[in-house]
């Protein structure tokens, strides 16, 4: 059984911001994280290609809307390449493969009586894809995401009988553990309270889509091709494109992580889809909340947008994941701040953990001939291994309960305590003393060994931060040993060399 986690499948109709670029972090540490605890993991992201939003951005680029996707989702493959993103699948809607995809599940759902045609009127937003419930003023109303007026619509369009459902959703989402964080479901649940309406799955006047077969001018609605790009990316790359293959390897998937604004189309509408075809609804649906900038809503009327190449190319991966990770509570909406950066990466990052290996490795270095102390007189239990192996316990349930601000506090915290039994044990003052040695000796060993287990229990959230710390340690993660197992105390090698300390991450300045 594998683990599946999805990012949200991205319009193209921009290059990756720092939105998509959160979302795929997290997945990405949570992807990471399942791995290292021996689970089988398949990580999907990719791109949403069709509809008439990105027909509309091509056509105002004065270009086919294939050439315009082409260009984009290699962006965004090249970008998440060079943001050390794990994912083992991406996904293009406009591949022949997920087309296939797509007829055989609506195939299905027409075989369930799910699909009639009806007359859809209302005003709808292009940024969203989404009808929109009929706001007052309507002609005047814009989406308060994306700050654009509605279109009204009135066309002959296929329908899901989605109210046919209502009763199956409401015991969906009633599960606990279906929506998280809790906020969300409460939103979602009083939605589907007020009855499941049908929604209708083609476009008369949108060609960048997929041809509903039997429909001449229809092409299936963007969100009704798009969910099921989570389906056909399980069984892409296989010469059998089927439903069938997807279920067999790896569908439902345990966790859709997304946006709180596309929620109700993953916990409402897809499970719905999902049923009607036969199929098991994804185990989980996590809402995240949204990043403003400085305080203020990100847009391009603003002038505000944070180009997140920018950032990888001016500090690099760890310290935008460190800040998107353990800064903003998941679930909760968060706020990039440049001062609040700088401030962070130097506290945690440069001075909390990177001083404390940096001057460790040095004392031990200097003290017993450039080796990490032999551990003959380390007495059983001492408080630093205690604080550890609590904070990896608090660490893996926080981890476990997508805690994952927590579960970067924890480490942070053992950093923190770490350097505080060196201050007070203080061990350039005892090593004066010669009859001291031993417990200098254990001194030093126990504040290495906790920097130890602080770097690995780093490398889900901050692969490369964590290699370079256990490579300073002279101590290496073990494929082939479980991670858990590499985690208990103990295991850094007495009299074992340690390299010349280098510093592991570099302080900010502010601009
Ligand atoms: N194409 C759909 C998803 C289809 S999934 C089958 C879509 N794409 S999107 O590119 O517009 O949005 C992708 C994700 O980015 C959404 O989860 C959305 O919530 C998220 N974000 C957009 N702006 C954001 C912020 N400012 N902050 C955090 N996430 C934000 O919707």
């Amino acid at each position: 059984m594998s683990f599946v986690i999805t990012t949200p499948l991205y319009y193209v109709n921009d290059k990756p911001h720092l939105g998509s670029v959160y979302t795929t972090i997290i997945c990405d540490a949570i992807a990471r994280y399942k791995r290292l605890l021996g689970e089988e993991v398949i990580f999907i992201t990719g791109v949403d290609e069709h509809g008439l939003k990105i027909q509309r951005t091509a056509n105002d680029k004065g270009i086919e809307p294939k050439t315009h996707c082409d260009e984009i989702s290699e962006i965004f493959n090249i970008n998440w390449i060079n943001w050390n993103i794990s994912f083992d699948k991406f996904i293009r809607t406009s591949s022949k493969n997920h087309e296939l995809i797509v007829n055989e599940f609506y195939e299905r759902v027409k075989a369930s009586d799910d699909i009639y045609m009806g007359v859809q009127k209302g005003w709808y937003c292009v940024g969203c894809e989404e009808f929109k419930e009929n706001p007052e003023n309507s002609s005047t109303y814009k989406c308060p995401i994306h700050q654009k007026n509605l279109e009204w619509k009135n066309e002959e369009n296929l329908f899901f009988r989605l109210s046919k459902y209502q009763k199956q959703i409401e015991n969906i989402i009633n599960e606990p553990s279906f929506i998280e964080p809790i906020e969300r479901r409460n939103e979602i649940v009083n939605f589907v309270s007020k009855g499941l309406k049908d929604f209708s799955i083609s476009r008369t006047n949108v060609s960048w889509g997929i041809p509903v077969p039997g429909y001449d001018n229809h092409t299936f609605y963007v969100w009704f091709d798009a969910l099921l790009g989570y389906v056909s990316a399980i069984s892409s790359n296989t010469t059998s494109q089927t439903l069938e293959k997807s279920i067999n390897d790896g569908w439902p998937a345990d966790i859709h992580l997304i946006g709180k604004d596309i929620l109700r189309f993953h916990a409402v509408y897809w499970p719905a889809m999902l049923i009607s075809a036969g199929m098991k609804v994804p185990k989980k649906v996590f809402g995240h909340g949204f990043l403003t900038r400085e305080g203020q809503k990100m847009g391009k009327s603003l002038g505000n947008v944070l180009d997140p190449n920018l950032l990888l190319s001016k500090y690099g991966n760890d310290p935008v994941r460190w800040y998107l990770i353990k800064d903003i509570s998941l679930g909760n909406d968060g706020d990039f701040q440049d001062r609040r950066f700088v401030d962070i990466i130097n506290n945690d990052l440069a001075n909390t953990i990177g001083n404390l290996l940096n001057r460790t490795s040095s004392m031990s270095r200097k003290w017993f001939d450039n080796k990490v102390p032999d551990s003959d007189n380390i007495s059983s239990k001492n408080k630093l291994e205690y604080l550890a192996k609590t904070s990896v316990e608090n660490y893996i349930y926080k981890f476990n309960t997508y805690k994952l601000d927590q579960a970067a506090n924890e480490v942070l915290t053992l950093a923190i305590n770490t350097n505080l039994y060196l201050n007070d044990n203080q061990p350039w003052l005892l090593i004066k003393e010669k009859d001291k040695l031993p417990v200098v000796k254990e001194i030093i060993y126990n504040v290495l060994e906790s920097t130890r287990i602080i770097g690995l229990s780093l490398l889900p959230i901050l692969p490369e931060l964590s290699s370079k710390i256990n490579l300073q340690l002279g101590s290496t993660y073990q494929k082939d040993v479980s991670w858990e197992q590499q985690l208990k105390w103990g295991l850094l090698i007495s009299n074992s060399t340690l390299p010349k300390p280098t510093p592991v991450i570099n302080k900010l300045e502010y601009e």
